[in-house]
């Protein structure tokens, strides 16, 4: 689909007056209620995972009554409540041509290490230029999190991206993607009655069926097997004719000239905690095909939980533009530097910098 089809074919629309390239200081569901409806292009986001870490941050009152910070519920329905609470409030303000991803990562019931009654682990592990509060090694055979009882036995994975999607789908998103993060560079596991995790997913939701998105963005070379018309032959002849060459046939079946589509299982690593001062980082290579395929040139980008800003970064060289929220007032202000250093690849029109919203 053509840039000109995809503003044909999703009626899409330009963003109303508002406040861009800007980090607000503010929890995910109070910044998004701000907004105006129907006024983000494209929404990437990795929200903090069940169980996982205290980020730090002042604990939220939720719709629900309970009162707590986001991932640090004791039971993982109740997480769950209170993410899709906030993707209620993104569905609003994305476009009806928008795109939503979502990374989001699994545990096993009995191996946390952190939670509220444990407040993180900012004295032992605190690393020099971290923000305090966050939980840098995890101790799988530590189990503090309150010992709500689950309805997974202990050991199992407890499946919370999975029943994210459905509660998503449930309420009206369009699932079009579960795209496999694999990370060629996982952390070794200690464990030794089962393999290490080495993937994550990656959700691609939308509004509407018909949605901006921009293949040829992303396409990738063709790599096929010169001679070869089966996979099975390729097998039978052994590695020395399996020699990938760039090629505009394979068999009989014309190719694509501007190339593959990328599929749906993505192999990138992971730059290690310590380079932004953030555990959770993105790598920029994650965001690149997101924001080149499901954001128009010039539409606004919004990641609601900013983190060390990525989104932002990879939106901004892209020529995109930007919204962030961040609850983490030392996360905020490490994106804002971040996002400082960065200059848009095209200039985008009255772009005057980072707005500098606290
Ligand atoms: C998984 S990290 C995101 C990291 C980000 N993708 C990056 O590249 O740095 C989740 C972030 O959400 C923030 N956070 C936690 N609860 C939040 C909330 N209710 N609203 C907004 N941000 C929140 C945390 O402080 C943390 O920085």
């Amino acid at each position: 689909m053509s840039m000109n089809d995809n503003e044909e074919i999703t009626g899409h629309r330009a963003s109303p007056a508002m406040e861009l390239d800007r980090i607000e200081t503010t929890d995910a569901l109070t910044g998004l209620r701000r907004l105006p409806a129907e006024s983000i292009d494209c929404m990437i986001t990795s929200p903090p995972y069940w169980a996982q870490r205290n980020y730090g941050g002042t604990p939220l009152t939720w719709p629900d009554g309970r009162t707590g910070s986001l991932g640090l519920e004791p039971e993982f329905d109740q997480y769950l409540d209170h993410l899709v609470s906030i993707f209620d409030e993104a569905h609003r303000v994305l476009k009806p041509s928008g795109t939503l991803w979502v990374n989001l990562g699994d545990c096993y019931a009995g191996s946390w290490s952190i939670g509220p009654a444990h407040g993180g682990h900012a004295g032992r592990h605190a690393q020099p230029g971290m923000v305090p509060g966050w939980n840098h090694h995890a101790n799988p055979r530590r189990s503090v999190m309150p010992l709500a009882k689950l309805p997974v036995p202990n050991k199992c994975l407890c499946l919370v991206p999975e029943r994210f999607a459905l509660r998503m789908v449930a309420r009206s998103w369009t699932l079009r993607n579960r795209i496999v993060w694999h990370k060629p560079n996982f952390l070794p596991a200690r464990v030794k009655d089962r393999f290490a995790c080495s993937w994550e997913y990656l959700f691609l939701f939308t509004k509407s069926e018909r949605y901006w998105f921009d293949l040829d963005a992303v396409r990738v070379p063709h790599a096929s097997i010169r001679g070869a018309t089966t996979p099975w032959r390729t097998f039978r002849e052994g590695p020395r004719r399996a020699r990938a060459v760039a090629d505009t046939t394979v068999g009989r079946r014309e190719l694509n000239p501007k190339g593959k589509n990328p599929g749906d299982c993505w192999v990138i690593p992971t730059h290690g905690s310590r380079r932004y001062a953030h555990p959770a980082a993105f790598p920029e290579a994650l965001l690149e095909r997101p924001i080149k395929s499901g954001c128009p040139p010039g539409g606004v980008v919004l990641d609601p939980f900013m983190g060390s800003g990525t989104t932002a970064v990879v939106a901004r060289r892209l020529g995109r533009r930007f919204i962030g929220f961040e609850a983490n007032a030392e996360f905020a202000a490490l994106a804002r530097r971040r996002i400082a250093e960065t200059r848009p690849v095209q200039p985008l029109e009255g772009d005057r910098g980072v707005a500098a919203a606290a």
